[in-house]
């Protein structure tokens, strides 16, 4: 194997530790976008998420890192579920929009033009337009920092067997789409 050293520019040592941290987090992209949706009461919102990851298959557990300072971290804490939506490469300028917008001051379904279907189980709605759906309730949650790593446990599930590529973060916001098998 061949190791190749980080092609850094800059000098950590005259970075702050978190700016540090901020540089080399880029090395852990690329990474797969999804968006969450969460509800409480009437208020809704969808969150695009590149930090989540799978954390058991019995029982189905899904882990998301939210910030403290989202919206919809507040439903979530809220509401206990959420619904982890999957969408698709063409989905792009729609992520990027949800991902850019607080929905404390937009509806993003309507904003966006995404089209909220009733779940089986939980409040929060699924995403018509994306390929899975995920609906989870909160199993766990653990405070991470500046955001917050809440535990789904999945508790139904919606997929679509249609062959459109994933959407890819490459760490500066930009995309590319992966083929699924
Ligand atoms: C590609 C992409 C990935 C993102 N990943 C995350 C993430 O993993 N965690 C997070 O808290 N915010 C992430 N964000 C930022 C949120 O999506 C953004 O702050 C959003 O506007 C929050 O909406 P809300 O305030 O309605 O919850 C990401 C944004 C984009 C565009």
């Amino acid at each position: 194997m061949t190791w190749i050293h980080s092609a850094s520019p800059l000098s950590k040592e005259k970075l702050p530790y978190a700016d540090a941290m901020e540089y080399d987090y880029k090395l852990l992209y690329p990474r797969q976008v999804v968006l969450v949706t969460s509800q409480s009461g009437e208020k809704r919102s969808i969150i695009a998420l590149a930090w989540h990851c799978p954390l058991s298959f019995k029982p189905p557990l899904i882990g998301i890192a939210v910030g403290k300072t989202r919206f919809s971290h507040y439903l979530i804490t809220e509401g206990r579920e959420f619904v982890l939506s999957i969408p698709t490469e063409n989905m792009e300028s729609k992520v990027m929009s949800v991902g850019s917008r607080s929905g404390k001051d937009v509806d993003k379904f309507s904003a966006f033009g995404l089209t909220p279907l009733k779940a089986d189980v939980v409040k929060p709605p699924l995403i018509k337009e994306c390929l899975i759906n995920l609906e989870c309730r909160v199993a766990a949650e653990l405070d991470a920092g500046d955001h917050t790593l809440f535990v789904g446990e999945v508790v139904a599930t919606h997929a679509s067997a249609t062959k459109d590529k994933l959407l890819f973060d490459m760490g500066g916001r930009n995309f590319f789409g992966i083929a699924r098998e």
